[in-house]
């Protein structure tokens, strides 16, 4: 049974999730040393990167020993207005003393297939080898996912092949559906993080949060269903809004 928590506000919301990542985030640096996180992009995690930039936060999360990643990335230049990158960078990057060699975009701006396989081997690189299952033997310690009203989470889009992946840790693709090239880790290694955590807002959500959580798995109509994680299961952190209340 999935683990959803709701919150009544966007902003209690906000707020939880930058909690759970202060947290996650001790207890890793506690465990390796360091920690690894995937940010999602879209809208809904800029109220929480923000957050975590603030004086509030700043000193909760060891920045030096903080590795950052994306979940996806559009196929644009890094400071194009829809680019996730330029998005964490403006809100919480450019704000907290993390080294700009522990940030790794995805180069949106570059080919989609070749930024895809340079992505993957700077995952390789970071996160280890695979093991006999192709994903990692180490995983993130979190990443953090959105759900567009479509079902999709990351980049892993209805009826595209992404969410049927089973070696590859990074793909591109063509998404007609937003009508751009998109690269996305796959469940692959997105399913070998310690957790996952979905962060979900607003009314437009609920029909389809409803749908992923409480109708049997069909990935291919809604991405989000594939999403596990190896502490048992992606937690869902929403808001009222999104549960349809
Ligand atoms: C992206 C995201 C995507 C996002 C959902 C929700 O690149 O758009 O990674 O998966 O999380 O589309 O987007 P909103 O938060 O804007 O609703």
């Amino acid at each position: 049974m999935a683990s959803v928590r709701v919150y009544p506000s966007a902003d209690e919301l906000a707020r939880a999730v930058a909690d759970f990542v202060v947290l996650r985030a001790a207890d890793a640096i506690a465990g390796s040393g360091r920690f690894t996180m995937a940010l999602s992009g879209g809208s809904t995690p800029r109220a929480l990167y923000s957050l975590l930039a603030t004086p509030e936060y700043a000193d909760r999360i060891s920045w030096t020993h903080a590795h950052l990643f994306w979940s996806d990335e559009r196929c644009v230049p890094p400071d194009d207005p829809s680019s996730n990158y330029r998005m964490a960078r403006e809100t919480l990057i450019d704000r907290v003393p993390i080294p700009a060699e522990q940030v790794h975009r995805i180069r949106g701006e570059d080919d989609p297939s070749a930024a895809a396989e340079a992505y993957d081997l700077v995952l390789r690189t970071v996160l280890g080898s695979p093991g006999p299952d192709h994903s990692p033997v180490t995983g993130f310690d979190l990443v953090l996912l959105g759900l567009g009203e479509d079902g999709h989470t990351a980049s892993l889009f209805p009826g595209k092949s992404g969410v049927r992946e089973k070696t590859r840790w990074v793909v591109a693709e063509d998404v007609e559906a937003v009508g751009m090239w998109r690269i996305t880790l796959t469940p692959v290694v997105i399913n070998a993080a310690h957790s996952v955590a979905f962060m979900v807002s607003g009314a437009g959500k609920s029909a389809r949060l409803k749908e992923v959580l409480e109708e049997p798995a069909n990935p291919d109509r809604l991405p989000a269903q594939a999403i596990k994680s190896r502490s048992g299961g992606p937690v869902w952190m929403v808001d009222q809004a999104a549960t349809g209340a």
